[in-house]
């Protein structure tokens, strides 16, 4: 399928940010190289300091870099937030690094998909200009001894199941734009929490990248896609389905005009709840930016969800919005 391409934008930050919807789908077969970008050449990149010297050549030569920090087996989600940059930025770069320091020592460090050679196609497809995807020693050499620790909102939620986390994911999230140096970097909205500790750092460290946020990409039964989904069985991945409708059922109780959170959480509960093989980890309604609790839904909040099924931990969130009935 080929998708007219927009016109180029010169420049960042002039677009408003597109509201979120939480029953988007993925619309674009994952890795179909699209014939409207075969002219455009990626470079395949795992120094840093050829990066990095490669950018500041561009940034010299005025041109607008936007980056997609990820973690490689990339499917049609990331492929959202590569097509957002493409049509933001003269200059694309996307990392491909299975960062181990975010990573517990319980997780699944060893058994997260790699697949390069795929996730080079899917860039191609995209249009990214430059594919970074470093080795564990060049973005820690021997002697490198820094870590950014994230602060409050780090202990909650994720944070709370999965301790130092996000003081992993901080680091190199920090480390990648000092190599690539973008204008604009793009997070997707489906790791909400981590999204949100970003912007966060961006703003107390006075960092100069904007950070575009994009709203969770699901398949068409509604479970948002993520690289962990492979692992689910044939008997799981329907009732994994059971996140998302969770998340709907919270949005109907403020359709009927709900503002007790514990309402909203109690109705999303009952969902998870009734689904065979899940165990709940949370369900919370939060301020979108603080993600502190929130009692009563005096303001658009956030329902975030995590649960297990089988040996796989999942999660997915929504907007809530104060005083709006959803039509029907
Ligand atoms: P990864 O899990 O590969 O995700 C990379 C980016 O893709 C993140 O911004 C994530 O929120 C976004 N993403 C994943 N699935 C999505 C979906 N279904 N819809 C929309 N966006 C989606 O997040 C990481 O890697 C790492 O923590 C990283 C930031 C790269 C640091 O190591």
């Amino acid at each position: 399928m080929v998708r007219a391409m927009p016109p180029r934008k010169k420049t960042v930050a002039t677009k408003k940010r597109r509201a979120s919807a939480p029953r988007r789908r993925a619309t674009r077969p994952v890795g179909t190289a699209s014939p409207r970008r075969s002219s455009r050449r990626l470079e395949l990149s795992t120094s840093s300091s050829a990066v990095q010297a490669r950018m500041m050549a561009e940034r010299a030569k005025g041109r607008t870099i936007g980056f997609v920090p990820t973690m490689g087996a990339l499917h049609a989600g990331h492929a959202a937030l590569l097509d957002e940059a493409r049509r933001r930025a003269d200059l694309v770069v996307c990392s491909v690094f299975v960062n181990p320091k975010q990573f517990g020592p319980s997780e699944d460090l060893s058994r997260y998909p790699r697949r390069l050679e795929e996730d080079r196609a899917l860039c191609e497809a995209c249009g990214v200009d430059v594919l970074f995807a470093p080795g564990v020693d060049e973005v820690y050499p021997p002697g490198f001894d820094t870590q950014l620790s994230a602060g409050r909102m780090a202990s909650l939620l994720e944070g709370a199941a999965r301790p130092g986390h996000f003081d992993g994911v901080l680091t190199v999230v920090a480390l990648l734009f000092s190599v690539v140096q973008p204008h604009f970097a793009v997070f997707g909205e489906k790791d909400y929490q981590q999204l949100a500790l970003i912007r966060r750092m961006v703003r107390d460290l006075r960092m100069t990248v904007e950070v575009v946020p994009m709203p969770v990409v699901r398949d068409v039964d509604g479970l948002a896609l993520s690289s962990r989904n492979a692992y689910l069985s044939a008997a799981e991945r329907p009732r994994a389905t059971a996140l998302y409708r969770a998340l709907m059922a919270a949005q109907d109780e403020v359709q009927r005009g709900v503002v007790d959170t514990a309402r909203l959480v109690a109705a999303a509960r009952a969902v998870l709840e009734a689904t065979p093989g899940l165990t709940v980890d949370y369900v919370e309604v939060r301020d979108p930016r603080s993600l502190e609790p929130l009692a009563t839904l005096d303001r658009d909040a956030r329902v975030l969800l995590a649960a297990r099924l089988g040996s796989v931990r999942l999660i997915d969130n929504g907007p809530v919005f104060a005083g709006v009935r959803y039509p029907r």
